[in-house]
């Protein structure tokens, strides 16, 4: 089993970095494979809404999105990392989830289906809670069971260097980690046990509007 972690930040080895590095150890102790997935530090254009994706399943922007939307299929799991700006998610990876989660809502089939998901966010000091809400959003209506842990996930610093002194948010990401290796553990038994995911409805689509 296998878990992709998405740096968010515009710094590859940067505070976020840091806080998926511990969820990484974590997982690694339970034997669950971990790859880091950085969406880079180029401008990442949002949604212009075309839905082309609806029939390609893939992003008309051919960049980090597609690359992630190629690969997303072999993981069982994900962790998203942002730091925080401006008190909300990153506009890079609020951008960047806005059209990769499109792309199966819009698409019919949904490769992120029942596939647990977590939230890391990273800041100097405040906006933490605000943008985990944010980006929780994108999980609860991917069906992707969200994971949590002994306090809301985030760490705190300006750099690396503060962020492994953060003993309570290095705890976190570890008991993150664990989480998500049990979750991954229990889908696994259950499946091998004969016990299969719920049918999927058709799509209803109502825009509040009654006839
Ligand atoms: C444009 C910008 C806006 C920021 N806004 C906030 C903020 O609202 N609250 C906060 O605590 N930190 C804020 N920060 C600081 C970063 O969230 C913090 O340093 C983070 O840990 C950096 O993570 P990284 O090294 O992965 O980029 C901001 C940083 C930048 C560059």
């Amino acid at each position: 089993m296998n878990v992709l972690l998405v740096n968010g930040s515009p710094h590859k080895e940067g505070c976020t970095h840091t806080a998926l590095a511990q969820v990484a150890e974590a997982l690694h102790q339970e034997q669950i494979g971990t790859a880091e997935f950085w969406i880079g530090n180029k401008p990442l254009s949002g949604c212009i809404a075309c839905k082309a994706c609806a029939q390609t399943r893939r992003c008309v922007f051919n960049d980090k999105v597609n690359e992630f939307l190629d690969i997303a299929s072999s993981y069982d799991g994900f962790v998203f990392g942002t730091p925080v700006h401006w008190a909300g998610a990153t506009g890079a990876i609020t951008s960047f989830l806005d059209r990769a989660f499109y792309a199966d809502l819009n698409g019919g089939g949904n490769r992120f289906l029942l596939r647990p998901a977590a939230a890391v966010i990273s800041a100097r000091r405040a906006g933490t809670t605000a943008t985990w809400d944010q980006l929780n959003k994108y999980f609860g209506l991917m069906q992707m069971p969200i994971i949590t842990s002994r306090y809301w996930n985030m760490v705190h610093g300006a750099k690396p260097e503060d962020v492994v002194k953060d003993a309570e948010g290095m705890q976190t990401m570890r008991i993150l980690g664990k989480n998500m290796a049990y979750f991954l553990k229990c889908k696994n038994a259950a499946q091998q046990a004969g016990v299969l995911p719920p049918e999927q409805e058709p799509f209803v689509f109502t825009n509040f509007i009654r006839e």
